[in-house]
């Protein structure tokens, strides 16, 4: 039909039909032929004491067209121009993708639109670019992507958090109104993670329709959903624009943040493992057959503390423990005491490290380890050579008095000149020492962020891309940590050009539970980092023993965080255990489809990864049973027409408070078939509080 557009996943179709604006009118499971009179039943009535035209709800809704909802673009041309009207002039399609050009002569603004519907993943990726096709400048205040999901997605899920208590979700009817998230914080933010889910009434971790939803972009954002009056619904998702802060001149463009979506009739399970397909084949540019390195990362064992001899001596140690990569944090450059300083100086501090720091890095690959160091480029602190030299270089709005962030300021990266030094700072370093991994940390907010008086957190973020690809292009075998006070630079546009992130600043293996699950709808375990702390967690105070520490850590990118020579000798064996037991399933962890699994006991997590032939599942128990008893571990995603070996990989090993008499099973290799373990399931011994089990299942 001339004018429907199919677009064709493995499992899904995207359906939309091109009147005057391209319109999605279905976008769900797959459908396998269009009927002839489809466009006819779908042709919706209208209502009495409304507009006398049908509006649709097209891929950028417009004001101007009646549309009394979020308009997909906002803005004008000295007053006028703000309510355009568009009509398709032209459009590309291809299996998997179309592209939509519409004008509107009036207000003489261009619109081109992308649509991709990738096949593997089935992931949707949208973004709309606008050119001024007018003489006179165009003020862009808005230009957001948009994506219906049906009536029956009823129920919404979003994301919050602060520092240290990230991807914190939360439930709501999706009935009437709407739900807005705004980030002003000129980082993806700790606060408002820009993803979202919408699924029909009673959708879980392993059933229901879910429509799940990402914006890739690492500065400011608008997030909202919506329920028009008349009941149907849409996401929208874009850059929240300052006013003035972009300004479109004669033949000039922007362009949208990709709005990555996708469907799943598989309830959460089905979006994570989409989410987590389409960014390991489209997203992160990793060496596939390189497993990923254990980590120690000093900043919680040493601080700013930094003796070589004694960071030599943590080396050993880690190295003994099993640890593949050892990275230097915070405090190794020039005058870099403690947090109120230095920031910029990206130079050695010669004081610390007389020797310079090569004996250190050549110690590190000795002891068959690799070398990470710290940085912070975009950031300067007042107490600094370079803000001495430059003042001129921060991120402000010249005149008023800007609040500092961690006693730091954010650097104007626009700046050529800035960039240039920073490119030479971070590129002499690379070139210098042997390093194989920078943890790029960001720890503040940005507040007035001014480029010449103009506001610039896009100009900023779009920088920070280039500065990232330019160090890439020039270093191609460096790893990327993306840290922001651990968890506030979390998407996939940063990952395009980053190789992992710090989840949290947060530790404590309790927290970092519900962390970990609300990261893992949207990014794969092996871009978590995930470390080990010390037995008393620095962020909450509360102590863990090793196995929760140790279950919890080994589920992402595995890492330690702490001073591993002060650690009693027995601790360090646990340590070296849970970090063998992380090597030996690091290929499944890192490669499988991860799953949650809906506990009926709501203190419990049930999570693991399937492979082709084999599973792990681990069960926290995060709080006091419900019941004396466990509920029966139940294993939906099993293929039931398998027989597996079933053995118990690891519990804790110091004596239950709460069980008198352990299951047998518990000592033998069980063989169950799939259907068994689905329907019927594995009886668990009791878990205490705060403590975890895995279970290992193969394929005979
Ligand atoms: C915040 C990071 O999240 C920490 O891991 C650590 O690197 C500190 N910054 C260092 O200042």
């Amino acid at each position: 039909m001339k004018n429907i557009v199919h677009l064709i996943s493995k499992n899904c179709s995207l359906i939309i039909k091109v009147g005057r604006v391209p319109e999605i009118l279905h976008w769900g499971p797959k459908i396998r032929q269009i009927d002839p009179d489809m466009l006819l039943s779908t042709e919706r009535p209208i209502s009495q004491a409304r507009l006398d035209v049908d509006v649709p709800l097209s891929l950028c809704p417009e004001l101007g067209s009646g549309h009394f909802n979020a308009p997909g673009l906002e803005g004008h041309r000295n007053g006028n121009d703000w309510a355009p009207v568009f009509e398709t002039v032209e459009r590309n399609v291809s299996e998997n993708s179309a592209t939509f050009t519409l004008s509107d002569a009036i207000a003489q603004l261009k619109l081109v639109i992308d649509v991709k519907l990738d096949f593997e993943s089935d992931v949707v990726q949208k973004r709309i670019t606008v050119t001024n096709i007018g003489h006179d400048e165009y003020s862009l205040s808005k230009l957001s992507s948009t994506l219906p999901v049906p009536r029956h997605a009823t129920k919404l899920m979003s994301f919050h958090g602060r520092w240290s208590r990230e991807f914190q979700t939360h439930r709501q009817e999706f009935s009437h109104g709407g739900f807005m998230q705004e980030n002003r914080r000129g980082r993806t933010s700790h606060e408002n993670f820009p993803g979202l889910m919408l699924g029909d009434d009673h959708f879980s971790e392993q059933s229901g329709q879910v429509w799940g939803f990402h914006l890739g972009w690492s500065g400011n954002h608008q997030l909202r959903a919506d329920v028009k009056s008349d009941g149907r619904r849409f996401v929208q998702a874009g850059e929240l624009l300052f006013s003035g802060e972009s300004i479109l001149a004669a033949e000039e463009s922007y362009t949208t943040p990709w709005l990555y979506g996708c469907y799943s009739n598989s309830g959460l399970n089905g979006i994570s493992d989409r989410f987590h397909r389409f960014v390991r084949t489209n997203i992160l540019k990793f060496p596939v057959n390189k497993p990923r390195p254990v980590h120690l990362n000093t900043w919680e064992g040493i601080y700013f503390d930094h003796k070589p001899e004694y960071i030599k001596e943590m080396a050993s140690e880690a190295s003994r423990m099993g640890v593949e990569r050892f990275i230097i944090d915070d405090g190794w450059f020039i005058g870099r005491d403690g947090e109120r300083t230095a920031l910029g100086d990206w130079y050695l501090d010669e004081k610390k490290y007389p020797e310079g720091l090569e004996p250190v890095i050549q110690h590190v690959n000795d002891q068959g380890m690799e070398f990470g160091l710290w940085v912070e480029p975009e950031m300067i602190s007042k107490e600094s050579i370079l803000y001495r030299n430059h003042p001129d270089w921060v991120l402000e709005l010249k005149g008023y008095h800007q609040p500092s962030g961690r006693w730091q300021y954010v650097l104007d990266l626009q700046n050529p000149d800035c960039f240039a030094y920073l490119f030479e700072r971070l590129d002499s370093l690379l070139s210098q020492y042997n390093i194989a991994y920078l943890k790029w940390d960001m720890n503040r907010e940005l507040v007035q962020p001014g480029h010449e008086g103009r506001p610039a957190v896009h100009g900023q973020t779009q920088a920070l891309y280039r500065l990232l690809d330019r160090l890439l292009e020039a270093h191609p075998e460096v790893e990327i940590e993306s840290c922001s006070s651990g968890g506030g630079r979390i998407d996939f546009e940063i990952l395009k050009r980053t190789h992992r992130f710090w989840a949290s600043d947060c530790n404590d293996a309790l927290e970092r539970q519900t962390i970990q699950r609300g990261m893992s709808y949207f990014f794969p375990p092996e871009v978590m980092g995930a470390h080990i702390g010390p037995d008393e967690a620095h962020t909450t105070r509360r102590c863990h023993h090793i196995n929760m520490r140790g279950m919890t850590a080994l589920s992402g990118h595995m890492g330690v965080e702490l001073d591993p020579v002060k650690v009693p000798e027995e601790e360090k064996l646990a340590f070296a255990k849970y970090i063998a037991l992380h090597k030996e399933f690091r290929q499944l962890l890192h490669t499988g489809r991860s799953f949650r699994l809906n506990a009926s006991d709501k203190r419990q997590h049930i999570y693991g990864v399937k492979g082709h032939e084999e599973l792990v599942i681990t069960v926290c128990q995060l709080a006091m049973p419900e019941y004396a008893l466990p509920t029966p571990l139940r294993i939906s995603c099993i293929d039931v027409d398998a027989t597996y070996e079933v053995k118990l990989v690891e519990m804790p090993e110091t004596s239950f408070q709460l069980m008198k008499q352990r299951p047998q099973w518990l000592d033998k290799t069980l063989t169950l078939s799939g259907d068994n373990l689905k329907e019927i399931g594995l009886t668990l011994p009791i878990l205490d509080p705060e403590s975890a089990l895995m279970v290992h299942l193969k394929k005979i």
